[in-house]
């Protein structure tokens, strides 16, 4: 038997790119083992975020450190893949002489093509291009419990700071029988969640012919689904129809929740930011998911410090905080993105004041978090069991279905199944339970 050659892959960014590179190391599965061990690499792929400068300088100080390895290992071939491979392309090689491929957000499944290419003249590779990539491709999977489905890819929209249809491209859905036949192919594997990823869900299905609703299309996997949990992000809040809170309040085996990105809970802003809804219609979709929809838990992204945000601006974000409770929020301060239009907005924020804007909200956001927790305490509750706790192997960790961590002792490892417990008490970050029956 000849020895496969090792893959290693380090993932920034979001959950579309830890899926694609479940993609990339499924792509190169037949020729490449793959290893968590980036100095014992042959090929060592980095998959590049660039929704903030933070990502991006992530990056770049990331390759300065991988430097060394290249210059021990002659043979390794370094690829850059994700956002800053497709905003970038070409330049990176010009920029970074060790790096060998670069590859786009749609290129994933020409790797191994390029590399044959790369091996045969030595000269560095780039594909940028946008053509469609849907197919069933073979993944290899980060979870044997727990699996993302890509039901579309790019994006429609023109958020004036999102550096995102650039990155990825217009938007383009998976058709219905390519995703269903995955999902039976979960559900016969064992698989016990599923996660449908898309920039924009609520749009799925729109350039589709015959056109298709992200409403119908969970009705269609929830029919073959099986035991499966269904989640899915991310919703805008434009798109959010009533078909899809029907759907949610309808079918058993969606999770009761939602990710619904408010962005700022200012209407100058929202307008500004083109996010073409009113903190009036968001807070109309909340109200109408939250009576419609049990228990339902919602999270959100804020965005703190965007061009021409004044103190009475920012304190609507904050009264939307209030009114929202969240039992999550993912909170940015605003980054200017090259190519956007915010990036043109002359009236930037002082960093200290945004800096101020966003410790307030996050000390508010700890305290609401904490209230929702408090509120779970001596209720029942089923969870799915990711594994043994890291900090003590014998307790177990699981997911309840609003997606909140719970922690358990239990003799027995319960390690991918379904169980009950009672909450009995709150941390600052997962709630903890104990075993029912
Ligand atoms: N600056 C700060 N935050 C951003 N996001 C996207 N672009 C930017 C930017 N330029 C945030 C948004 C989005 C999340 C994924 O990242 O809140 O919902
Ligand atoms: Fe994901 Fe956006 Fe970052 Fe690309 S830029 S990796 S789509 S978060």
């Amino acid at each position: 038997m000849t020895h496969k050659k090792k893959l290693a892959i380090i993932t920034l960014g979001c959950q579309m790119n830890r899926h694609d590179s479940e993609w990339l190391a499924g792509a190169l599965a037949d020729e490449y083992e793959y290893t968590e061990n980036e100095t014992q690499a042959d090929f060592l792929v980095v998959n590049t975020c660039a929704v903030r400068d933070k990502a991006e300088a992530k990056f770049f100080s990331l390759m300065g450190r991988l430097r060394p390895l290249k210059h021990q290992n002659k043979n390794l071939v370094v690829g850059v893949a994700g956002c800053i491979a497709q905003e970038r392309g070409e330049a990176l090689v010009r920029r970074e002489p060790i790096i060998d491929l670069v590859f786009g957000t749609r290129a994933v499944h020409k790797v191994p093509s390029m590399l044959k290419q790369f091996e045969e003249t030595g000269r560095p590779q780039v594909d940028t291009s946008s053509e469609s990539a849907f197919d069933e491709f073979p993944m290899r999977r980060e979870s044997s419990i727990s699996a993302w489905v890509a039901i579309m890819r790019g994006c429609n929209n023109a958020c004036s700071y999102c550096i995102v249809p650039q990155t990825r491209g217009p938007e383009e859905s998976r058709p219905v029988e390519s995703i269903l036949n995955e999902v039976r192919n979960l559900a016969e594997k064992g698989y016990k969640e599923i996660t449908l990823l898309g920039q924009n869900v609520n749009s799925y299905g729109m350039n589709l012919s015959p056109r298709a609703t992200f409403p119908e299309l969970l009705r269609r996997i929830h029919a073959v689904c099986g035991d499966m949990r269904i989640r899915f992000v991310t919703s805008h809040p434009k798109d959010m129809s009533d078909e899809l809170i029907s759907a949610m309040a309808e079918l058993p085996g969606i999770c009761p929740s939602m990710h619904l990105p408010i962005q700022s809970g200012s209407d100058r802003i929202l307008s500004l930011m083109n996010r073409n809804y009113t903190a009036a219609h968001y807070f109309d979709r909340v109200e109408k998911l939250k009576a419609k929809v049990p228990d339902l838990s919602i999270t959100t992204d804020i965005i703190v410090g965007f061009p021409g945000e004044a103190e009475s601006d920012f304190e609507q974000t904050v009264q939307a905080v209030l009114q929202a409770r969240y039992d999550n929020i993912y909170l940015f301060k605003y980054s200017p993105r090259p190519g956007t239009e915010a990036e043109k907005l002359m009236d930037r924020v002082d960093p200290v004041v945004a800096q101020t804007r966003f410790d307030r909200i996050l000390v508010m956001q700890k305290r609401i978090t904490k209230e929702r927790f408090k509120e779970m305490t001596g209720r029942d509750s089923e969870l799915l069991v990711e594994g043994p706790s890291k900090r003590d192997p014998a307790r177990y960790c699981g997911r309840n279905p609003q997606n909140m961590m719970v922690n358990f002792g239990s003799d027995k490892d319960l390690t991918g199944r379904f169980v009950h417990v009672k909450i009995t008490g709150s941390g600052q970050h997962s709630l903890e339970g104990k075993l029912a029956g």
